[in-house]
């Protein structure tokens, strides 16, 4: 009976990255450079307050936005950190990690037909929501924009179709973030078109010489931003995001939210409490520690004579491939099987990603290491 299945559902694939870890998950030896996961614990106190919701029975559904002292404390966090003001009880929603909020917040936008911008090479997180719901992803082409999104690419795409344009970054799988001039002239240009801007600012945290810029600081009607505590506060598991939006459009978000999850998990509510009070600058020693580890492999790379440039945030490098005459999908597999080393192919980041690889250092600089010296001599060869 699958010819009974959503179309929508059966043309869209499982995500390149995965389908790439799993396949070489049970090769011995492998050093994999794959996963965008941060390697350190959840912080000892947020896992403590977790527990301790356990103890204390808070084990109930809660507000299905999330419970208020954490809408309180994300809107907090937005405040201090980045210089936006939501109101907690009208413009913050708990979600089940930041995929919930793209999820959510496309069904409630998007219709047939609709088009949503998106920078490529890209997260691959956004093109399969946006076909579920009938609209068509048109990609921005940023690989001779240093990849960077700018206003001028978004007008030459911009029709009376489009709905949506996605500001992700600082970017998976790129590294690259956009600072406040770049983030101003976006603005400008859709000052007065009515167009939303869903910006995915799940990686704030991670964002090395400079101060993360949040776009919704200039145009905060028509934006949705979305974050989360999987990377700032190495809660992946947790399951916890956040997304912040005008009340008009909160409002309705809340909706499909509420009948796809009702809240997010209690448990993981508390400790991301705990995370975003007392743990509000938890993530600066880890970004330390990415930072150094980000000049690490630069230093390697570069003398290994690859063209790559050099991340402002995140954990990726986004490598292009020194050779033209084979697939991204082709030389990871030749990397695999002839140095033991996974990295992901570019393809598992829409069709721009060709040509490239993605290196994540989310790992511990021994891991590094011994995956660097692996390119090295391959590349050697
Ligand atoms: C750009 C981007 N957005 C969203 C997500 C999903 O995050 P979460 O674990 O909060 O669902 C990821 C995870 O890798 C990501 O890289």
């Amino acid at each position: 009976m699958e010819h009974l299945i959503n179309n929508r559902v059966k043309n869209i694939e499982i995500s390149g990255i995965r389908k790439f870890f799993n396949m070489v998950a049970d090769v011995k030896d492998m050093v994999s450079l794959t996963i965008g996961q941060p390697d350190f614990p959840t912080p000892e106190h947020v896992k403590e307050a977790g527990k301790k919701a356990i103890d204390d029975n808070i084990t109930t559904y809660t507000h299905n936005a999330g419970l208020i002292q954490l809408r309180e404390a994300a809107a907090d966090f937005y405040r201090k950190k980045y210089n936006v003001d939501y109101s907690s009880e009208h413009e913050a929603i708990i979600t089940v990690g930041a995929s919930e909020a793209i999820d959510i917040t496309f069904r409630t936008i998007l219709e047939e037909g609709c088009e949503v911008i998106i920078p490529g090479p890209v997260y691959p997180g956004y093109e399969p929501i946006i076909k579920l719901c009938g609209a068509i992803p048109v990609y921005a082409d940023i690989r001779n924009t240093q990849f960077r999104m700018t206003a001028e690419l978004i007008d030459s795409l911009i029709t009376d179709k489009t709905r949506c344009i996605v500001l992700p970054y600082p970017s998976n799988p790129t590294g690259i973030s956009l600072n406040e001039e770049e983030l101003k002239e976006i603005a400008q240009l859709l000052k007065d078109r009515e167009i939303f801007v869903l910006a995915d600012e799940i990686y704030s945290e991670l964002v090395y010489e400079q101060q993360h810029v949040s776009i919704a600081q200039f145009m905060k009607e028509k934006t949705i931003v979305i974050n989360g505590l999987s990377k700032s506060h190495s809660m992946t598991g947790w399951r916890i995001g956040m997304l912040f939006a005008p009340e008009y459009l909160a409002k309705h978000i809340l909706k499909v939210h509420q009948y796809n999850v009702t809240c997010a998990t209690s448990i993981s509510q508390m400790a991301a409490l705990e995370a975003l009070t007392a743990g509000i600058d938890d993530a600066l020693p880890m970004k330390q520690e990415y930072a150094s580890r980000r000049d690490y492999v630069f230093n390697r790379l570069q003398s290994m004579g690859l063209d790559v440039i050099k991340p402002d945030g995140a954990f990726y490098f986004f490598v292009k491939i020194p050779a033209s005459n084979i697939s991204s999908f082709d030389f990871c597999m030749e990397l695999v099987n002839e140095a033991k080393l996974a990295v992901v192919p570019g393809s598992a980041f829409s069709e721009l990603g060709e040509g490239y690889f993605r290196l994540s250092y989310a790992y511990s600089t021994d891991t590094l290491k011994e995956g660097l010296d692996r390119l090295e001599s391959y590349l050697r060869k």
